[in-house]
């Protein structure tokens, strides 16, 4: 196997762009995709100050990485979710990634700050634990950023994690939420722009970086999401891929280029009507946020001073396992803890 630019020994083969690379191609390769989306997108700008979501998983840690690489001023967010030794170990592989290089890490913890934990707050909201930790982790994310004066917030989310979301919404026609599938949210009402600079690359292609660059992350997935549909669409497209490379790109970068905008109309008018939570001032179209409520059902409470129109959130269905609550349609019903966008 040779290296498709330089022809030397390859240690990775890409089957979607048929192409294989050596270490140093390779790097290239994921530098050229995280550069290309982007520009493509318009999700950064030169002197943006940008937060990264990091959760001591391959993927946030590469994009934190791949940014401060391509010369971005990338700080980290890491949130305690108080999910047991998962959570304990995700974040001394956060904290280490910034420690050896010198980068800071934000870092806020659930139970200490608002006083539960996402065990107790899926129990207490009757709500999948994805979708009480999405709930909370999107809150979080844009109450960081807004209060840190970021730009911009970034996740790691990749191709595969789109396109599986993808996969669930277009399966169950969850139209409402097509419309706002988008690599990039643009900064409104209060939120900050959110952007997903690894959507070009895949899971497979993350963990390799890692490995590559010598980045040590959590292999082990989230204990809660055992189970959760979100993998048996990853699964079921990961056969698709293999019998045909390129399906799951041009699955979520076809629906881009000609589906997403068609959707857009009915994500707006979900949006109208925005007002501030009566307890923190998040954006909500209910008068106590989503956030909110589950911190109170989980027997919880936000920290005084987060006063009103001091901070926003966004409560909506986005991309990924769990930060998409309410995205994925075979997520039992919550009880009295919607979402607000
Ligand atoms: P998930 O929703 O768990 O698939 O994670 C998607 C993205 O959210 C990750 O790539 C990170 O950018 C971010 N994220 C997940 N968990 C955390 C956490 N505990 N703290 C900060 N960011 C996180
Ligand atoms: Fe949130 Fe697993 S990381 S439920
Ligand atoms: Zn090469
Ligand atoms: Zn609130």
């Amino acid at each position: 196997m040779k290296c498709v630019v330089c022809k030397g020994p390859a240690i990775i083969d890409i089957r979607r762009h048929n192409a294989n690379f050596c270490t140093d191609h390779f790097l290239e390769q994921c530098r050229r995709q995280v550069t290309k989306a982007i520009a493509e997108f318009s999700m950064i700008e030169p002197d943006d100050k940008v937060l990264v979501a990091v959760s001591g998983g391959k993927d946030s840690l590469a994009v934190w990485d791949l940014l401060v690489g391509l010369g971005y001023q990338a700080d980290g967010l890491y949130i305690g979710l108080g999910i047991g030794d998962y959570s304990d170990v995700s974040g001394v592989y956060a904290r280490d990634f910034a420690t050896e290089r010198g980068l800071r890490l934000i870092e806020v913890d659930l139970p200490e700050t608002y006083g539960y934990d996402i065990p107790t707050g899926s129990r207490a909201a009757r709500r999948a634990p994805c979708s009480a930790c999405g709930l909370s982790k999107r809150h979080l994310f844009d109450r960081a950023a807004l209060e840190g004066g970021y730009d911009v917030l970034v996740t790691g989310h990749n191709l595969d994690d789109e396109a599986a979301v993808l996969f669930g919404n277009t399966l169950h026609w969850h139209t409402e939420y097509l419309g706002r599938q988008l690599p990039v949210l643009p900064a409104r009402d209060g939120f900050p722009r959110k952007v997903k600079p690894l959507v070009r690359l895949t899971e497979r292609e993350t963990a390799a970086y890692c490995v590559v660059r010598g980045i040590d992350y959590l292999v082990e997935e989230c204990p809660m999401a055992a189970g959760n549909r979100h993998l048996t669409y990853k699964a079921a497209l990961n056969d698709i891929e293999a019998a045909s490379p390129g399906a799951k790109h041009s699955f979520y970068f076809g629906f881009l280029d000609r589906a997403a905008a068609h959707f857009a109309p009915e994500a707006e008018a979900d949006r109208a009507d925005l007002g501030a939570c009566r307890t923190c001032g998040a954006p909500t179209t209910a008068e106590v946020c989503a956030f909110c409520r589950l911190v109170e059902r989980a027997g919880g409470s936000v920290p005084e001073g987060r006063a009103p129109d001091a901070v926003s959130v966004d409560l909506g269905p986005t991309r990924s396992p769990s930060t998409a609550a309410g995205a994925d349609p075979d997520e039992p019903a919550s009880i009295g803890v919607g979402s607000d966008r």
